[in-house]
């Protein structure tokens, strides 16, 4: 018997580059490889890049540049960069990094296997196409060893949005929904495995519009209907919405459908029109609010979670002024705001660009509002009842930690309950990032 080769995969962004790692390491595991978690002791190195902001990209060259000294001990050794700097880059890595041996891009990583046959053969292979085959299908080969309790599904991919400082349009591709039968599949299969909740994941999620099993087209709550009724699967979530396609189905699912968890992201970006305009987000502060309204009216204690940009070219006070009102007008359970950054390419590259020291400044204020009302609702948790899927034990002896319904980090001293379980946990303290509770 051969010995398998080592691969060790990085993930950097979002939850769709964890999934896509997942199908990679799968893809390669039919070529000899285990996976392993250092880099120290790999056949193949493999980064998983995000090109969301100029920090993020930036960071994998200098993660190469560790990667030096291995590469000269074990010239056997491969190095691949997938991913959304693959994407936008392509070349142009091999040409600052001459080191790396594969580049491939998240549409064409089924084709993973080949490409390393390549690099074997001693040769570079680059693949940043958009194919016309399903990658999907072809990365079918899943091994069906036992998993954790969460997992993420990707059901959409891409987007045909353009906003205009976003760099997902060019790197995922245009908009395309998985077909209904193909998701089932994939959830019985992860439920089988250990699954209790599955993460929906697309860019824009709540666009979904799969042929379903006779042809029709479907809905995400369609969807989430179908899914609601594959027997031990206990959690549904998905991720991430836009609102302009928050049909009133899927709000509506958010009252009714028990599996589905009270629990939203859905970025608005800014508070001000002039800007949400600029960026071409096709939605006001307004009607973003009023939306907020009808789907709590339909799920009175949804938490809500957000994404802002700040120092986006030409906000001004008055425009930053909004943004702070409207969070305090949400009040988010989660928000995640960043610093506008300029990404080569896009609309919003080419305008004036706010003062750094400016945007550096609001970063902070929104993020100081944003902490306080993370807090208060946190919080205001003690003394509830939540149920909580446990994941894994925590760092005490006898502890378990898992999530609540509110995606909250829970944890129960000495809980009598094993990693998969579902069980009420009343809080008895909050504490900056986590809940304490007790099992009556
Ligand atoms: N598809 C999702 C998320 C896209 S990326 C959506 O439509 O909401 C995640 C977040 O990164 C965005 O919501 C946005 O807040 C932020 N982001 C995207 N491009 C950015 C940029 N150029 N500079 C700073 N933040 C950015
Ligand atoms: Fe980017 Fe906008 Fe598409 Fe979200 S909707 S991925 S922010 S272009
Ligand atoms: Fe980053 Fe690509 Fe996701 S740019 S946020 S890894 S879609």
């Amino acid at each position: 018997m051969t010995t398998p080769k080592k691969l060790f995969i990085k993930t950097y962004g979002c939850q769709m580059n964890v999934y896509d790692s997942e199908r990679m390491a799968e893809a390669l595991g039919g070529q000899g490889y285990v996976e392993t978690q250092t880099p120290d002791d790999a056949d193949m190195i493999l980064l998983n890049t995000c090109h969301i902001r100029e920090k993020a990209a930036e960071k994998i060259y200098s993660e190469l540049g560790r990667y030096k000294g291995l590469k000269a001990d074990k010239p056997d050794l491969k190095i691949g960069v997938a991913g959304c700097v693959a994407q936008a880059e392509g070349q142009e890595i091999m040409r600052r990094q001459p080191m790396v041996d594969l580049v491939v891009g998240p549409q064409s990583y089924h084709r993973l296997p080949e490409m390393e046959a390549k690099t074997r053969a001693g040769e570079k292979a680059l693949d940043t196409d958009f194919p016309e085959e399903d990658k999907f299908e072809k990365l079918k080969s899943r091994p069906k060893a036992q998993r954790g309790p969460t997992a993420f599904l990707t059901v959409q991919e891409g987007c045909d949005k353009f906003c205009a400082f976003c760099v997902v349009p060019y790197t995922r591709g245009a908009e395309v929904s998985r077909p209904v039968d193909r998701i089932l599949t994939e959830a019985r299969d992860l439920v089988e495995r250990g699954v209790r909740e599955i993460t929906l994941l697309g860019q824009n999620v709540n666009a979904y519009h799969g042929a379903g099993p006779d042809g029709s087209e479907y809905t995400l709550a369609k969807l989430i209907w179908d899914l609601d009724k594959v027997d031990g699967l206990e959690r549904i979530r998905f991720t991430t919405s836009h609102p302009n396609d928050m049909t009133d189905d899927l709000i509506e699912a958010h009252g009714t459908c028990s599996k589905l968890m009270p629990y939203l992201h859905l970025p608005v970006q800014s508070g001000s029109d002039r800007i949400l305009k600029r960026m071409n987000r096709s939605h006001t502060a307004d009607s973003y609010l009023r939306l907020i309204e009808r789907i709590r009216a339909a799920r009175p204690d949804i938490l809500m979670s957000g994404d802002f940009i700040v120092g986006f070219p030409e906000e001004t006070e008055e425009d930053f002024q909004a943004t702070l009102d409207l969070v305090e007008e949400v009040n988010y359970g989660y928000a995640y705001s960043f610093k506008y950054s300029t990404r080569p390419g896009t609309p919003a590259a080419e305008r004036p660009q706010v003062d750094p020291a400016q945007a550096d400044d609001r970063l902070q204020r929104l993020q100081a509002l944003i902490t306080r009302q993370q807090r208060d609702i946190q919080n205001s948790m003690v003394g509830r009842t939540v149920s909580v899927l446990f994941e894994k034990p925590g760092r005490l002896p006898g502890q378990m930690g898992g999530k609540s319904e509110y995606l909250h980090a829970v944890h129960v001293a000495d809980a009598p309950v094993s990693v998969g379980e579902i069980a009420q946990v009343r809080i008895v303290d909050a504490a900056a990032n986590s809940l304490a509770g007790v099992i009556d």
